[in-house]
């Protein structure tokens, strides 16, 4: 059904420049935008008008990177460093998926909370049980969410109760695409867990995989110093930890790839980051949380490497991509005074644009507004905002007191021209 929904909207053109719309209309045909209009043209005289006159309309947010069986523990365990900190909390946590009864139950509160967040699309973890995965694949495909889920994979330095052999890793990797071939909308994406947590063996396998079925891949990169430090013992052959998903194939060089967090670059490493268009996701709440260090992003915009926007959840402590927006301005400043004032901070025209098409991208025609884009739209609720001067602010302004004022979930949301809130 073609519709068109009214009110103020603002969506990104480029890193640097937004377009604002005030009172207009955003017309949605076969769940594509068709562009927007100050008077609804004549063609479209009769179709259905959701009215949101008076409220602010951006595309929808685009969460790079998150755990979703990692939900459960939201909030809790911020105490260690990353590899400590999957040794004591994540690995048991994600051990119970094995249980899918308990799966079922955390999956479902996962999926009723994202719903009603900013967040339209999404490269997630799951773990390594495929019945669970599938289930939580099921349940995001139900509710009208388009984006990437992974089994992940783990075949070694991992606890007992959550690792895979080699072999079975594979087999249940095969298993699992095949099974969700009847999905529309939620698609597998290849995870291996990290260099840590793979072999050779299975890397080079998943890298079949990944292009028999021409598969994105989704994993961690340079997110800890410890971490780093571990990859070049476990890969001595290798001069960055980079060139160790390289040699796979796995950056960028077959399918789109996102690599998560990237906050230590290799000098030479980030030479083939830039050269093989992998996405960064960036989450600073997470970057935070686990005191790995500021990515250093304002230095990757003007290299020309691809960013997106992440929660992390559960090292994020939030699911609210409006709250990955504000941190992403706010971290960037805090390294800039520290570190690099070489490099600009992060605006907020900048923060919009990453949230929107830095991430869409990947899906595609995904994050603006622009004729032929997916009809990915939230409508937000500013009643937390004092409204003095309210008219008199650009649409812009608007969305930068949100971000800064406000939290809230949306007011509504749409997704390829459903609604789902
Ligand atoms: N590196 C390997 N696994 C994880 C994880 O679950 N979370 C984060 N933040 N980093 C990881
Ligand atoms: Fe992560």
């Amino acid at each position: 059904m073609d519709f068109a929904i009214k009110g103020d909207i603002l969506y990104s053109k480029s890193l640097n420049k937004v377009v604002e719309y005030d009172n207009s209309y955003l017309i949605c045909v076969n769940g594509k935008s068709d562009g927007v209009y100050k008077r609804l043209p004549a063609k479209y005289k009769g179709i259905k008008v959701y009215d949101y006159t008076g409220y602010l309309i951006i595309p929808g947010l685009v969460d790079m990177h998150l755990h979703a069986p990692q939900y459960m523990f939201i909030g809790l365990h911020m105490d260690l460093k990353l590899l400590d900190w999957l040794n004591k909390y994540t690995f048991p946590a994600e051990a119970k998926y094995k249980d899918i009864r308990f799966a079922k139950k955390a999956y479902d509160i996962f999926v009723k909370d994202l719903t009603l967040t900013a967040t339209t699309r999404f490269a997630m973890f799951a773990t390594i049980h495929n019945d669970a995965t599938l289930y939580l694949m099921n349940e995001l495909e139900k509710t009208g969410f388009k984006g990437y889920v992974g089994k992940v994979n783990m075949d070694r330095n991992s606890p007992k109760y959550l690792v895979e052999t080699t072999n079975k890793s594979i087999k249940d990797t095969l298993k699992w695409i095949e099974s969700c071939e009847n999905l529309k909308n939620i698609k597998p994406i290849i995870t291996p867990r990290f260099i840590p947590s793979c072999t050779d063996k299975l890397m080079k396998e998943l890298s079949k995989i990944m292009k028999e079925k021409n598969l994105p891949v989704q994993s961690h990169l340079s997110e800890n110093r410890s971490e780093i430090e571990w990859v070049k013992e476990l890969v001595p052959r290798v001069k960055s930890y980079e060139e160790a998903y390289d040699m796979f194939d796995m950056l960028g060089t077959v399918t789109n790839s996102i690599m998560a967090h990237y906050v230590w670059p290799d000098e030479n490493g980030i030479k083939l980051m830039k050269n093989r268009n992998v996405w960064v996701a960036h989450s600073p709440s997470s970057n935070r949380n686990l005191s790995s260090g500021i990515a250093p992003i304002g230095r990757y915009l003007r290299e020309g490497i691809k960013v997106g926007l992440a929660t992390d959840v559960a090292g994020g402590s939030y699911l609210s991509m409006f709250r990955a927006i504000e941190d992403t301005i706010t971290t960037s400043k805090i390294r800039n005074c520290l570190y690099d004032s070489e490099y600009y901070n992060v605006t907020i025209e900048q923060a919009l644009y990453l949230a929107t098409l830095g991430g869409g991208e990947f899906f595609g025609k995904v994050g603006s507004f622009e004729k032929g884009y997916e009809f990915d739209a939230i409508v937000l609720n500013e009643r937390d905002i004092p409204t003095v001067l309210m008219s008199e602010l650009t649409l812009l302004e608007r969305f930068e007191r949100y971000i800064y004022r406000s939290h809230t979930n949306v007011y509504a949301k749409f997704i390829a021209g459903k609604k789902i809130v």
